[in-house]
């Protein structure tokens, strides 16, 4: 067997807890985390799928009461983490965050239980899991659009799982910083300070949390009090192909959901208006201070993933992306290097992240096979001579941030072990 994929596998199993993985086996990330989960969830599904199913079981069993699926599950009271337990304050049996990440584990399974050829029988035995999955898109659906206005808002940058992106700089900057801060970073002292998010941004991001903490997580006040409310099309497209999947499962255990149906054409048809053809640009909106957001981001093609019924935008979007990462060595860098806000070495600033690659591949694996297969072999490529980092420079391949990365090597394994 190829030593990079017996590395991967003993990777996943040393960063393993009991029935769940840690994001590295590092002090960085010392709890459950939910898209990392997912992702980790279906590298195992490569040799293990009972390591899979549990993986997947323990996030959802930090599901709270109103639905959501939180972003970190802190299944050990470990204190190596800011903002921790304690700060938080919240979650049911389970210690957690009050906020969640991109829903992708109904996509994830929905991959799992296709390419293990599950009879209805098998997949019956699933219903529990794919019913709370649809009680968590049912839940983004009833707090974070309560107007209905057929987009789905995060209320925190750290929901969208890019956490430290120009995106959000602009509404960031809106979010006056509370006097009386009183916290100790810990993440800057395990991975090089230049590498992690400046203080005056982690700053905000605990002056947003702090005041989530203090309407009580309640969901109905979160969207209309929150400091943040942003309208992100990676995310929304995240969510667009979640339900749809969701929607093929429920279809394999017999049931349906005319509610969920209504919203996957709403939100595809409010999506695609957030897409410029013109200009080949995509906007987000800042609802908090009605106005927009333009920010090459990788995570705007993750419309790619959602599988658009619109062959005229997927054309224009695969061009586009085309022409994002043309004069680069390594891809996709996370925001263009010809963008002001780029930074090479800062967290999701601009270096390259397997998952973005992931998801892109996923999205073009339909529509443009040869371009899928370009991004296939160079992200294998780079794994294989950088080993599994959280991100990696698109300049020089230079691996960075937590060593041993879970989600790094669960996807390198789904990417070598899966032609599609
Ligand atoms: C960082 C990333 C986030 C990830 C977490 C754990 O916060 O921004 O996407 O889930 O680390 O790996």
């Amino acid at each position: 067997m190829n030593s990079t994929i017996k590395f991967a596998k003993k990777t996943l199993i040393n960063n393993r807890r009991s029935n769940y993985t840690l994001p590295t086996n590092t002090k960085l990330y010392p709890a459950q985390w939910n898209w990392d989960s997912a992702f980790i969830a279906l590298g195992y599904s490569n040799f293990n799928l009972d390591y899979s199913f549990k993986e997947i079981e323990t996030l959802i069993s930090g599901q709270w009461d109103d639905g959501m699926i939180p972003h970190i599950l802190f299944h050990i009271k470990d204190l190596n983490y800011t903002p921790n337990y304690k700060a938080w304050n919240c979650g049911g049996k389970i210690s957690s965050s009050g906020i969640t990440q991109p829903p992708i584990l109904a996509s994830i399974l929905r991959i799992i239980i296709e390419r293990q050829k599950f009879s209805k029988k098998k997949v019956k035995k699933y219903q529990t899991l794919i019913l709370k999955i649809k009680k968590y898109l049912k839940w983004f659906i009833r707090y974070r659009d309560p107007k209905r206005t057929g987009l789905i808002s995060i209320l925190h940058p750290w929901e969208s799982g890019y956490d430290n992106s120009p995106l959000w700089d602009k509404p960031m900057s809106k979010v006056k910083i509370d006097s009386k801060l009183n916290y100790k970073r810990k993440d800057n002292k395990i991975v090089k300070k230049s590498q992690r998010p400046l203080k005056i941004d982690y700053d905000r991001y605990v002056t947003i949390k702090n005041h989530l903490r203090q309407l009580n997580y309640d969901p109905k006040k979160l969207y209309f009090k929150s400091k943040f409310n942003v309208v992100d099309v990676g995310f929304n497209s995240l969510f667009l192909k979640a339900l749809k999947d969701l929607d093929f499962l429920l279809k394999f255990i017999g049931k349906k959901s005319s509610f969920l149906k209504k919203y996957i054409l709403l939100n595809e048809s409010k999506l695609v208006k957030l897409y410029n053809s013109k200009k080949m640009k995509f906007k987000n909106k800042d609802l908090k201070n009605n106005t927009s957001v333009e920010i090459p981001s990788i995570t705007n093609f993750f419309m790619l993933f959602a599988d658009l019924n619109n062959n005229l935008i997927n054309r224009e979007l695969i061009k586009s992306l085309k022409k994002y990462s043309k004069n680069e060595k390594y891809f996709f860098p996370s925001i263009s290097s010809k963008h002001k806000s780029f930074e090479e070495k800062r967290y999701w600033r601009g270096p390259v992240w397997v998952n973005c690659n992931w998801i892109i591949y996923q999205g073009l694996k339909n529509k443009d096979k040869k371009f899928a297969e370009i991004i296939r072999k160079k992200t294998i490529n780079l794994v294989e001579k950088k080993k599994f980092r959280e991100y990696y420079s698109c300049k020089s391949g230079l691996g960075m941030g937590a060593k041993n990365f879970s989600w790094t090597a669960a996807l390198y394994l789904d990417f070598k072990l899966n032609r599609s």
